[in-house]
């Protein structure tokens, strides 16, 4: 049995070989601390999880759902925009209910690329943008993150030649891996630069409301954005939902009613039991919400000021659960293998989010705050006080 050649194309995941080890560590009863997966620790708030046992009693809600999802659920996203972002979203024609974001991603160029078209993909990045990409049959052009430019792409670097082939550019903020935010400038310049070579903007939004002191800003808030715009966002992060499944597709009604075609194909919804639960999660009391942030900040503090000790660089992280850290020696596998082996910490590679990930570890800070505080005197004790 021959695989098809777009799975074939498709490339082999770096961080496997580090995946591999910690599960054989563990299997071994190693005592190993994992700031690998970015999935919260934190359960979901109660308030959301009572709404959902109501939910699952209701018959009426164990039949095959909406395909754009419930009503209510949509009328809470556009409520929910519009006191949280200052931004209108028509419930009905601007908003289809996904199977969490990677769902949506993933199945987006699906619906606009063509066989050899190109895909402006940054990396490093959730690899889930250019692996969909080459599904579809397009070819992803990689836009390099870089510190000395804010981890934000650079479109005046692009050739005519790609620009011309180009139907989508992927952008994330706050990003993951390198929790970096972006500027209303640069929103605005990235708004513009689709416009001009008319390629969609699909904004993955997934750690909008994890943030520590300044919001950032909402892509659907500039000017423009809905004319070239889709974001995707979900509650994974936001409420602790991520074995859930449930996140939304907003925007520009052509790009919606395209993605809804394509899932009409292939999916049946969420259940809508569910997307209850996610009407409570957006509508009902939001201090799980700061607490949540308050929670991450301290683990950041906690986790920044041990890295500081050690004199490896990184930046101070204004959102999202991870920390973007060079490590002692710049092979990012070669260091996170060390780091397992000889600490028993799981970090993943930066190379494994693309080649400009080389010299970076990601930590997520997913994980309590003790097991923070042993993992940092565990890489302490084998690297050394340098501050
Ligand atoms: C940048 C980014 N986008 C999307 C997702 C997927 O979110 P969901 O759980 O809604 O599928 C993740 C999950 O890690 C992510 O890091």
């Amino acid at each position: 049995m021959e695989e098809s050649k777009r799975l074939k194309k498709l490339p082999p995941y770096l961080f496997d070989e580090i995946l591999k080890k910690k599960k054989e560590l563990i299997e071994k009863g190693v005592d190993v601390i994992d700031f690998g997966v970015g999935d919260p620790d934190l359960p979901t708030p109660a308030h959301i999880v009572e709404a959902m046992k109501k939910a699952v009693e209701n018959p009426s809600y164990h039949h095959y759902p909406l395909r754009k999802g419930l009503k209510e659920f949509r009328k809470a996203i556009s409520d929910y925009y519009r006191k949280n972002h200052g931004v209108d979203i028509d419930p009905e024609r601007e908003i289809c209910v996904l199977i969490g974001a990677k769902e949506g991603i993933a199945h987006f160029p699906f619906a606009y690329v063509n066989e050899g078209d190109i895909v402006l993909v940054p990396e490093p990045a959730y690899p889930v943008y250019h692996r969909s990409t080459i599904l579809a049959g397009g070819e992803p052009y990689f836009l390099p993150l870089l510190e000395e430019n804010d981890f934000l792409p650079q479109f005046e670097k692009i050739p005519s030649e790609i620009l011309s082939k180009a139907k989508i550019l992927y952008l994330n903020y706050p990003n993951n891996p390198t929790t970096a935010f972006a500027k209303e400038e640069f929103l605005k310049e990235a708004i513009s630069f689709c416009k001009k070579y008319g390629i969609i903007l699909a904004y993955d939004a997934a750690y909008s409301e994890i943030y520590f002191d300044e919001k950032p800003v909402s892509f659907l808030s500039i000017d423009g954005a809905k004319d070239i715009g889709i974001e995707f966002n979900t509650l994974s992060k936001t409420y602790n939902m991520t074995g859930w499944r449930i996140g939304w597709a907003c925007g520009n009604e052509r790009l919606i009613s395209s993605l809804c075609k394509i899932k009409e194909n292939i999916d049946t919804g969420v259940f809508e039991a569910i997307q209850i639960a996610g009407i409570e999660a957006l509508s009902g009391p939001q201090d799980c919400v700061k607490e949540m942030r308050n929670i991450y900040k301290k683990r950041r503090d906690i986790f920044a000021e041990g890295i500081r000790k050690l004199g490896w660089d990184f930046r101070l992280p204004k959102g999202t659960f991870y920390v973007w850290v060079k490590g002692e020696i710049k092979d990012s596998i070669k260091m996170a293998k060390i780091l397992l082996e000889e600490t028993n910490i799981v970090a993943i590679p930066g190379v494994g989010f693309g080649p400009s990930g080389e010299g970076y570890l990601r930590f997520s800070l997913t994980i309590p705050e003790d097991r923070i505080i042993e993992g940092i005197k565990r890489m302490e004790e084998k690297w050394g006080r340098k501050k």
